[in-house]
């Protein structure tokens, strides 16, 4: 369907679950939360209640998972960095990451049995940074590829976790080519948050990390949502989500919805296309959603998704702004959210479902009424700053 350039597609969800689920499950997730606590910095995130909000826009509620507070650096992708370079290790060593707390990490038997390693990935930013904060606590090296048109920001805070970072003139998925060479060529390890065949062992890891933030979320949540919306590049962190809620909730999964710029939309693609491939958008991937800027899926997440999900949409950037706007400008009694544009695109498609006239089909379709309990991720808050008060101040991005 389309309506006012978004575009959705709809799907049943397989009778069959697939065998990935078994490596979302909430037994798994409690080992990935007791790795990262084990961080000094690790403190759960808020889940921030939008009565008002939800009110205003005549659904129930409207739950934020807040993950601008996560390690201090902005955004939740440590998360999954950091599981998978310390998987790593206790893979490196032969032994289970529980007893690889981070003391362990850094203690001098680690250190002399591991050896000096160079840890290199391709990232818009937040992954990088996490790679980079992580290689940094374990006195390791880090090296980081950024596209094209990748903001200063992101790059001047990779570079201060003590990282190798340089931009490139490639899109997302060629870096990830790029840095992929560099790997073989240096005997250097490859932390990349997206999978490919014969590359499937360390971004299990990455999106087995992201389920910390899951297994808080759902902890937190004083009721069980209706609705969980969540935003996808290549799918990983959205592959995890739905595969941690789809473990613990089984049939009973509130309804998902995996949301997309229309300018690297593929996930939005395969689904829509239901014919058993994967299906990749090449190209600029020219968005203000930086982190949502890939254009070809994880395999591992659409085994999840393609079998999980209730819905795609592909969606217009004015709906990323639009709900920066909404988050950064709370109404009385609602707390503010600080949200940049990858973290806001689902709070946005929420609210232009719900407040655009013209997308009455597009609110219909996704079930959204007064009974509605949502559940949304920021993933980020406002990592490049001359952006957020561009849109947020400026009104840059407006509805059409
Ligand atoms: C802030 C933010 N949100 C969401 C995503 C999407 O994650 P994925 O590429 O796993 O779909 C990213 C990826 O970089 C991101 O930086």
């Amino acid at each position: 369907m389309e309506q006012a350039k978004f575009k959705w597609v709809l799907r049943e969800r397989s009778q069959e679950k697939p065998a990935r689920l078994a490596e979302f499950s909430e037994q798994q997730a409690r080992k990935v939360q007791r790795f990262h606590s084990s961080f000094k910095e690790y403190r759960p995130t808020p889940l921030t209640e939008l009565s008002q909000l939800a009110r205003d826009l005549g659904i129930k509620n409207l739950f934020v998972k807040d993950e601008a507070y996560r390690f201090g650096l902005n955004a939740f992708k440590v998360l999954g960095g950091s599981f998978a370079i310390g998987s790593y290790i206790a893979q490196q060593l032969g032994e289970d990451i529980d007893a690889l707390p981070y003391v362990r990490l850094i203690s001098d038997d680690v250190r002399s049995r591991l050896g000096a390693k160079t840890f290199i990935t391709t990232t818009d930013g937040n992954h990088g940074r996490g790679v980079a904060w992580t290689a940094n606590r374990l006195r390791q090296q880090a090296v980081v590829y950024m596209p094209q048109g990748s903001a200063a920001e992101r790059l001047e805070n990779i570079r201060a976790e003590g990282a190798r970072a340089e931009l490139t003139e490639m899109n997302y998925d060629d870096t990830v080519r790029y840095t992929s060479e560099l790997a073989q060529q240096n005997g250097w390890v490859i932390v990349q948050d997206t999978a490919w065949e014969g590359y499937t062992e360390i971004p299990l890891w990455i999106m087995q990390g992201y389920m910390t933030m899951a297994l808080e979320a759902y902890e937190q949540l004083p009721v069980k949502p209706t609705h969980i919306f969540l935003q996808a590049g290549v799918g990983s962190l959205a592959g995890a989500v739905q595969g941690f809620f789809a473990s613990v909730y089984g049939d009973s999964c509130p309804l998902t919805v995996i949301v997309e710029p229309e300018k690297a939309d593929c996930l939005y693609r395969t689904a829509a296309a239901d014919d058993g491939q994967l299906h990749n958008v090449a190209g600029k991937l020219d968005t203000i959603m930086a982190g949502l800027a890939c254009g070809e899926p994880n395999s591992i997440a659409w085994e999840i998704l393609g079998s999980c999900s209730d819905g795609f949409v592909s969606c217009p950037d004015h709906t990323a702004a639009q709900g920066m706007r909404i988050l950064g400008n709370p109404l009385a009694g609602d707390m503010k959210v600080v949200a940049g544009e990858s973290g806001a695109a689902t709070v946005g498609l929420v609210a232009e479902a719900l407040r655009d006239e013209r997308l009455k089909a597009l609110k219909q379709a996704l079930q959204l009424d007064e009974n509605s309990v949502v559940l949304c991720f920021n993933t980020e808050g406002d990592t490049d700053k001359a952006n957020y008060r561009r849109i947020v101040w400026d009104g840059a991005y407006g509805r059409e």
